[in-house]
This record gives C-alpha cells, structure tokens and sequence, in this order.
C-alpha cells in the first residue's frame, strides 16, 4: 500500500439522509467478540470492540440477529423477537450498545426476519397444537397433503437449504398431519404475511426496535414474504438463496408483487421517526426489478448482490456497476456495494477459486483450496474498487483484515443447515462465520479470554489478528483505513462515476469529477500506464518503478479538473 493522501483537507461535513453514502459495517455477533469467555461471541463484546471502528471509521453497524433463537440457523430462526438470547446477553447489553454506538458516531441498524420465524416461536407452537383451519394454523402455510391419506408433500417447492420445502406435522391426537411450508429449514416456519396479525405484529416489532434507538432495519429475505396465490408448481432445483431468474420465468416464491405493499406500510412507520432507514436482501435480478424495492415510498436500499458475484472480471464488474447505478438513479436510491457478508466466501478466497464470479456455497477440505497470495492481492484491489463506488458500502467482519474463508474446518464442527441438508456434500457457510482474531499469539487470538471458539480459527488467523496489523504500514487493516479516511475526506460516495476512456477491456476505470480522482483497477496480466497528469493517492499494492499500475491492483489518483 502506498499513501500519498496526507495532503488532503478534511470535509467533515455530514450529508443528509446519512445511508446514501454511508459505510456499514455487518457485525456476525457470535463471532465478533466474546466477552464472558464462554466461545460464543456477545453484545458486550460488540460494545468492548467499538474503538476498532471508529478508528477503521465506519458509519454504522448491521447486527446480524441476536434475538431469542434455538440457534438452529445461527439466529435465523427467531423465537422472541423482542428480547436477546441470554447467549449473546440482554435487552439492558442492547440498549447499552446503541447508546455507546451512538457516542462514537456510529449509526446501529438490527436484522429483522420477517419471513419465517422459529419452530419454537409462540405462534408456530400454538399453531401445531390447534386444528387445522385454526386462526392459529392461519399465521403460518399450513396445507393439506397430496396422495390417498396426504401423504405428499402439497407441492414440489424446495427448500433453499436443499431437501423438501414441506414438512409434516403430527396433530394433537398423534395422527398424520397437515404440512407447513418452509422455504428455508424445517424449524424456520414460513408466515403467511396474507394475515393482518402478521402485518400488525411486524410493524409493532419495528416500533419496539426503533424506540430503543436504532437507525434502522436490515430486512432478511426480503423478496420472499408473498408467495404466488395458490403455490403453483415449481419443479426447478432451488440453488442457495438464488431465485429471481431461471429461463425467464419468475418462481412463485419470490420477488412477488405483493410484496411491496408490506414495504410501503414499514416505510411509513419509520417516517414517523427521524433519520431511520430499511435495507432489503432481496436476491432479485435484474437490476430494474431490484430497484422496485427501493422506490422513494419503499426501502431506502437494497443489496447488490450482481456485483458481488461479478468475480474478478473486467467486462462482468462494468456490467454490475453501471446497471446498478442506472436502476437505481431512476428511482432516486443510492447504489450500495457489497462483497463479503455471512452467506457467501469470504472474497480473498472467492477471488482466488472462482474468479469467473457465481456463488460458491462454501469450500471444504476436499475442495480444490484458494492461493492464499494471489486471492488476498485481489481482494485488496477488489475492496479498493468498491470503496470508491458512489453510494453505500457493507464491510463484513474481518474483511478488513483480509481474513481468508477457514476452508479446512472439521465435519464435526460444521453448523450450517445447509451442510446437513445436503447431506455434507457442500461445505455452506461456516468457514466465512470464523471468530475474529484480535491479538496475535493470545488465547483464541484473542476473539474470548477464555480461548473457547464456538469454531475453531485457521493457523493463519494469528498473522492477520488485528493487533499486527495496526501502525503496520501496508497491511489490509492500514489499507482499509486510509481508504475510508480519503473516502470521507473528499466525499467521493456522492460524486457521480464518469467511465474514463482509452483503457484495455481487462481494466476498470472511471473518474469521480467532483472529487477530483480517478481510480483505475487492473484485472489483465500486463501493468497499465497512468495518466501523467495523475497522482496517485492510495494503491493497493506498490506501483511499479514505472509508475505503472501491476496486475491485480487499484490505485485511486488525484487529478486535475474542473469540479
Ligand atoms: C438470509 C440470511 C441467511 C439465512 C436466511 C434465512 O439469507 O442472510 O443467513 O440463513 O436468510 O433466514
């Protein structure tokens, strides 16, 4: 890394409706920080770790779930969504966490699971012990069978974690039941958002969050609340958490038009508040669709998932920025980026085995393994390539570290459903949900005192644990920082992005006119002359001693122009 930014002046100043350019920031609780030593990340550790981002100089944090959960989908599945898993400890830790958030400047967004909820939830066990046709059966898609006695499942869905999106129950008196529709794991129940109790109730849980503070909501699946009227057939496979396009046709379990009424009604209950924001995972293609989701009377953003699964391809990365950019112009919503988050490879290993993009649905033991070097060298190009996109960023825990995914992880620690639903042959998410390392050498690198991890860390997580890497000229945590600093000192997420000519189609390369830079990625094999009237700011890797820019590099450079 090389910084010749020191020269800048500061512009402070803070935009209004903050999420437009803000960088967020996705806390994993249970493998942040673990502050009772007990192996399992908690909010108290959240709240010890603050300091870290300030310094890193984030806007905000995403916490994933931290609600009353069984855990069967790592919080996925809620069982109260007004209270905190004593796990991850209490409302009094939340409210002391939003409060200490908020003095140090950094915004708190929560995960909210509208989709389906716990089988441990109060509704879903109150549904299986009433009859069939019960206003309690009515919150969930409870159906009849197919077959002489019921005994098929009610259509061909299936789940996204692989296997079956049915599962039948037994009724009270011990005899083969109805059966209930789960898009996701069996003990994640799906609501019938049809209901108006359940319309009701989501809008009060909005209210008891946004009470206590939070800026906003992080809204999971949220393509997939409104199911086709009468749950048509849908033969094809079900790839992990996919499901906008296959040949043209739209499944019927997502991205339903119906949907948007339920986000039109949350909207308004945010806007009887100030400043509080809707973000929408919703993984649907292509981008004029998504921005449906962000319409000025919807959500305030949506995830970009088409650049995340751009791989490390010039011609495919243009494609996601510039259709993300236009759809979302023509609803007047910021775009957002994102490469890294809980459910997909981390992106140093991404980058290195799949660079033709898709998804990998995890790497195992008996999987070809990431070049650790050359996977790193283009995530750190890749990051500096987001970060001076216009719009909004989402930095998943550790990325700023360059943590690798752990592909090595053992069988007999694997949690994710997904593995077991395939029957162990995808490895699924654990090895991106690897606890952080905080100090190189300590107990558990420091993620808990104890040196319990509720999954064991790589070897390698002692080199990249933070504490050898901060002051360290050229690491990725420095890196990380002197980008944000240049992002915010020169406003470069509210510049417009302006393609800048006369580059090779193996290079990425744009101007920012207002700001005055210009940031060039090489994704060929051969080093690419700059401008002369450019200075460069920040690279990701050395120039070379020509100046040029290497293979597997961004630089950002300050240019002259009119601003
Ligand atoms: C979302 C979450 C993922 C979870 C799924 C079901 O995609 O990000 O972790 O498994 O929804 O809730």
């Amino acid at each position: 890394m090389t910084d010749f930014s020191s020269d800048l002046t500061a512009d402070t100043t803070e935009p209004t409706e903050w999420w437009r350019t803000a960088v967020i920031y996705q806390i994993y609780p249970r493998s942040f920080a673990d502050a009772n030593g007990d192996g399992t990340g908690d909010l108290r550790g959240v709240t010890s770790r603050l300091d870290h981002l300030r310094d890193l100089g984030v806007d905000a944090i995403w916490l994933s779930p931290f609600y009353v959960s069984p855990m069967a989908d790592a919080g996925y599945d809620v069982a109260d969504y007004r209270d905190v898993d004593p796990q991850f400890g209490t409302l009094d830790d939340a409210d002391a966490l939003i409060a200490e958030a908020h003095r140090h400047d950094i915004r708190v967004i929560v995960d909210l699971v509208p989709n389906h909820t716990s089988d441990e939830h109060a509704w879903f066990r109150a549904a299986v012990v009433s009859p069939p046709g019960s206003p309690e059966r009515g919150r969930y898609l409870f159906r009849d069978g197919r077959g002489e006695s019921g005994e098929l499942p009610p259509n061909s869905w299936r789940s996204v974690f692989g296997g079956s999106a049915w599962t039948r129950i037994e009724e009270a008196d011990g005899s083969p039941g109805q059966w209930y529709l789960h898009l996701f794991d069996s003990r994640q129940p799906d609501l019938d958002w049809t209901n108006p109790e359940v319309r009701e109730e989501f809008h009060d849980i909005l209210r008891f969050w946004l009470d206590r503070g939070v800026d906003g909501f992080r809204v999971d699946v949220a393509h997939g609340l409104v199911k086709a009227v009468g749950l048509p057939e849908w033969d094809h496979g079900q790839e992990l958490l996919e499901g906008a396009t296959a040949g043209g046709e739209r499944p019927p379990m997502w991205d339903q038009d119906g949907v948007h009424e339920i986000y039109r009604g949350w909207r308004k209950v945010l806007d009887t508040y100030e400043d509080r924001m809707l973000v929408a995972e919703a993984w649907v293609e292509p981008a004029e669709r998504l921005a449906r989701y962000v319409r000025d009377d919807e959500m305030h953003q949506a995830f970009n998932f088409a650049f995340l699964t751009s791989g490390w391809r010039a011609g495919a990365l243009r494609e996601a920025i510039a259709g993300s950019i236009e759809a979302n112009d023509s609803v007047g919503a910021p775009s957002t980026w994102v490469l890294s988050n809980h459910d997909v490879v981390r992106h140093p290993s991404r980058l290195s085995v799949a660079p033709d993009g898709g998804l990998v649905n995890g790497i195992g033991s008996d999987d070809p393994q990431p070049d650790e070097e050359i996977g790193l060298r283009r995530a750190r190009a890749a990051t500096m390539l987001m970060l001076a996109l216009p719009g909004s960023t989402y930095l998943y825990q550790g990325e700023e570290l360059g943590l690798p995914e752990h592909t090595t992880l053992p069988d007999e620690v694997r949690q994710d459903p997904a593995w077991f639903r395939h029957h162990g042959e995808v490895a699924g998410r654990d090895g991106c949900r690897v606890p952080l390392p905080w100090q190189a050498g300590a107990p558990a690198n420091g993620f808990s005192t104890t040196g319990r991890s509720w999954l064991p860390q790589p070897d390698s997580y002692t080199r990249y644990a933070a504490d050898a890497q901060a002051g360290i000229e050229g690491s990725t945590l420095e890196l990380y920082r002197a980008a944000l600093r240049i992002r915010r000192e020169r406003r470069t997420a509210a510049c417009t992005l302006a393609w800048a000519e006369g580059y090779d189609d193996s290079v990425v390369a744009f101007n920012l006119p207002e700001a005055r830079v210009l940031v060039v990625t090489n994704l060929g094999s051969e080093p690419v002359r700059l401008p002369e009237h450019a200075a460069p700011l920040l690279s990701s890797e050395p120039l070379d001693e020509h100046g040029n820019v290497p293979a597997d590099v961004t630089v950002w450079c300050s240019v002259p122009g009119a601003s």
